[in-house]
Formats: C-alpha cells, sequence, structure tokens
C-alpha cells in the first residue's frame, strides 16, 4: 500500500466546495469528509488523546524538542525522536516514553538541517510506524551577530536549518500525513514580536520570520485537506540553545522581565504541542501562538 496521496488541486477545490445557505442566508453547517473527521457525541468532548498517531519531533535529544516528544508519547503517538550528536540523550527520550506505556518510540540520528536528513526521518517513521500524522518542525539555531559581523556562511547555516529543510520536510510529508486530521507545529520565537531585542539577533529572527508566514500560507493551502498547520513561538526558555554565551547577569535580567521572574521551562511549551496535534484542536489552524509567561504581551 503506498501511503503517498496527491497535493495538487488543494486552492480549486476549496474554493469549488460551495456550502448551501440556510433560509436566514447563512451558510449552512459543513457537511463534508473534513468537517466530519473528528465527530463525537458532544463537540465538547473533542478528545486530546493521540493514541495510535505517529509524530516525528526533529531535534527532540533534549531541551524543548524532547519534552515535547515525551507529552506526545504520553498522549498515546507513537514518536521518531531525531538527534544528530546525543544518541545516549536521545535514547533516554525513547524509555521515557516507552515506560508510560501508552506510545511507542524508536531514535533516528539524521541532520534535520538537511533535505536527505528530514527526507530519512520521514522514511523511518513509515518504515517503522505505517503511516504519519504529525510533523513537529522544532530543530534550530540561534547564532549572535549584530550585521557587521553577518557574512554568508553565518546567514546560510541560519536559513538552511531554520527555514530552507523545514520547508522542504513539510512539502516532502505533506503528502504523507493523514488527509484529514494531519498536523504540523513550526517553531517561531516571542522576540519576533518583542520591543526589547538586541541587534545580534539580526539572523535568527529573520529566520523565525519567515517561518511564520510560511506556516500562514501553508494553513491556506493544506487546510483544504484537513491538515492544520500552526507555529508555536516560546518566549526564553531555559536550554542550551538560549543560554549559550549569555553572561549570567544577563540571564537574570531576561529571567526578570517575566512577571513570574523566572525562565520558561521545556515542560511549559510542550503541552500546547500536545494540544494543537490532537482532534480538540481542529480548529485552529493558520495561528502563530505565543507560550512566554507574559514576557511578551
Ligand atoms: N530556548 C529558547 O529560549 C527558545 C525560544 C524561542 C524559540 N525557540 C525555538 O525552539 C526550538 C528548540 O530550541 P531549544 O532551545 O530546545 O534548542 P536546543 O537546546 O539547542 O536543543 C536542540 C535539539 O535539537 C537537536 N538538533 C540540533 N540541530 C539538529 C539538526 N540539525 N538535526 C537534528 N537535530 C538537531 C539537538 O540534538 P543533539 O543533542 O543531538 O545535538 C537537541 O536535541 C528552536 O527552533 C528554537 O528556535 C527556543
Amino acid at each position: 500500500m503506498s501511503p503517498k496521496r496527491s497535493n495538487t488541486g488543494l486552492v480549486s477545490n476549496f474554493f469549488s466546495a460551495v456550502r448551501p445557505s440556510t433560509k436566514e442566508g447563512r451558510l449552512a453547517p459543513p457537511n463534508n469528509k473534513y468537517s466530519k473527521a473528528f465527530s463525537s457525541s458532544s463537540p465538547f468532548l473533542a478528545t486530546t488523546s493521540l493514541l495510535g498517531k505517529v509524530a516525528i519531533v526533529t531535534g527532540s535529544s533534549r531541551s524543548i524538542g524532547a519534552s515535547v516528544a515525551k507529552c506526545l508519547g504520553e498522549h498515546g503517538a507513537n514518536v521518531v525522536v531525531n538527534y544528530v550528536n546525543d544518541a545516549k540523550a536521545a535514547d533516554e527520550v525513547v524509555q521515557a516514553i516507552r515506560s508510560q506505556g501508552k506510545g511507542g518510540a524508536i531514535a533516528v540520528k539524521a541532520n534535520a538541517a538537511t533535505m536527505e536528513g528530514s527526507q530519512f526521518l520521514l522514511d523511518e517513521a513509515i518504515r517503522t510506524f505505517g503511516h504519519l500524522d504529525i510533523l513537529v518542525l522544532n530543530a534550530g539555531i540561534m547564532g549572535s551577530r549584530p550585521l557587521a559581523e553577518v557574512d554568508e556562511s553565518f546567514y546560510d547555516s541560519h536559513f538552511d536549518t531554520n527555514v530552507k529543510a523545514p520547508l522542504f520536510m513539510a512539502k516532502a510529508a505533506a503528502p504523507l500525513l493523514s488527509s484529514p486530521g494531519g498536523r504540523i507545529i513550526f517553531f517561531s520565537s516571542s522576540l519576533t514580536t518583542a520591543s526589547t531585542i538586541l541587534p545580534n539577533s539580526l539572523c535568527y529572527l529573520a529566520t523565525k520570520g519567515a517561518i511564520e508566514q510560511i506556516s500562514r500560507v501553508l494553513a491556506k493551502d493544506l487546510g483544504s485537506r484537513g491538515i492544520t498547520v500552526n507555529t508555536i513561538s516560546p518566549g526564553p526558555v531555559d536550554t542550551p540553545l538560549f543560554r549559550e554565551g549569555k553572561p549570567h547577569n544577563v540571564i537574570e535580567a531576561i529571567a526578570k522581565q517575566n512577571p513570574s521572574r523566572r525562565l520558561g521551562e521545556p515542560d511549559d511549551i510542550a503541552p500546547l504541542v500536545g494540544f494543537l496535534a490532537s482532534q480538540a484542536a481542529q480548529w485552529i489552524n493558520g495561528q502563530n501562538i505565543r507560550v512566554n509567561g507574559a514576557f511578551v504581551v
């Protein structure tokens, strides 16, 4: 059985699917296979269970990605835990998921910053679990240089890892994702809308701005197949990516900008991914959701 599905003609299908009007002139409730995909006896009992779903989380051996992988596994999903360097850490995430006795998990070494690595992850997910429902594009890098120090290789490394690879992985995943019900979740940053940004955030924030726009447009495209595409934008989260190169006093000062006077933790972010991946979030599409404890309001 081929898991591939066609991804063409989506926009024209959407506009040609005109819904009938009621006597009052309002559109009748949609009555198509997408609207019924998750029907239950009550709309308020839509489930957040991910039992039987298959998820890939890029960059999930530690930090936010690891927490997301564990969260999805705890909701019942089978998870592909991806890493490049730290096989031991990835195995610990896999064991944590398996020990819950809900979802399954495998660790896959692949460079998610490349097209080949991304394709390998998709192939391994399908080979192991047979299908794909959820793609979380978490892997990213955050270098720190002001304009005068930005060179071509610094720029390219950021755009290759944070924009090009996720875009083409989403493209390769689109025909494989369950339809309806598929989920793509991108990662941006609350800094894209913060006033207090440093000049050396230039390339990092340029890539995150691109991701937010990619996510908006893809939601319109893939939404016609019942696949949602959303972006999560954390505020400062206590991970190696955030701490790298920052003196202690700067980290303290950033933490104090939050009303809770602390940094976010990966576990503060993961539950939103679990929710967006679920049936209960089927009507949340094309959104950029900031998760930052009011660091940016
Ligand atoms: N931390 C924050 O304050 C913050 C705020 C806003 C947004 N974000 C976004 O959240 C995402 C995760 O950030 P984080 O702070 O959790 O990062 P992190 O601490 O650097 O962790 C990165 C994870 O990704 C893996 N990884 C790195 N490059 C990879 C690659 N090319 N292919 C596959 N895996 C790769 C690492 O695996 P190995 O251990 O094997 O290298 C590790 O598991 C990023 O997109 C970031 O921009 C973070």
